[in-house]
């Protein structure tokens, strides 16, 4: 590591802040995990533009299967229980309705800019009942 590189690291853990790129992107080689959709209806091929789960039969279990996988693929990132910590946006601020066609993107797409890896992109990885699951236990944390 070159000396200037771990002064600003150590400053950063004397004071306490993360490195916002530095932390992203160690962050962003972790594996992510599977998300078992049993239970939700399917929605095949078609991208929606708002959650389908919402205020439907499904919604209780979309939450319950969005809780899990938000725990164990955006967390590390986005924060436990979505509270972010500062090296990620809050995703507790998404308006309902309003961000559900960007949150999908979003989430499909990640953040790549000039080689760098913010956010890995989940597209390949996730169907889109599992990032509508996501979407859906984010509703149940959801901030004006
Ligand atoms: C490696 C860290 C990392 C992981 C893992 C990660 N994200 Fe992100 N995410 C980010 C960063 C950093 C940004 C901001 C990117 C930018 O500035 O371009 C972001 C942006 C977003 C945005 C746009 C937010 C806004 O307010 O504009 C959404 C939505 C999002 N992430 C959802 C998710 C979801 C859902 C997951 C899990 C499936 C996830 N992210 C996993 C780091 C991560």
């Amino acid at each position: 590591m070159n000396p200037r590189l771990k002064l600003a690291t150590a400053l950063a853990a004397l004071l306490g802040v993360a490195a916002p790129a530095g932390n992203a992107f160690a962050h962003g080689d972790v594996a992510p995990q599977p998300v078992d959709i049993s239970g939700l209806p399917p929605l095949g091929d078609e991208l929606r533009s708002e959650n389908p789960y919402r205020n439907t039969s499904a919604y209780e279990r979309a939450k319950e299967i969005g809780a899990k996988a938000f725990n164990q693929n955006c967390a590390r990132c986005h924060g436990l229980g979505a509270v972010s910590g500062g090296i990620a946006p809050d995703l507790r601020y998404l308006v309902p309705g309003d961000d559900d066609e960007y949150f999908l993107g979003r989430v499909m797409s990640g953040s790549v800019r000039n080689g760098v890896t913010y956010m890995p992109p989940f597209g390949e990885i996730f169907s889109q009942e599992a990032i509508w699951a996501i979407r859906s236990w984010l509703d149940s944390v959801h901030v004006e």
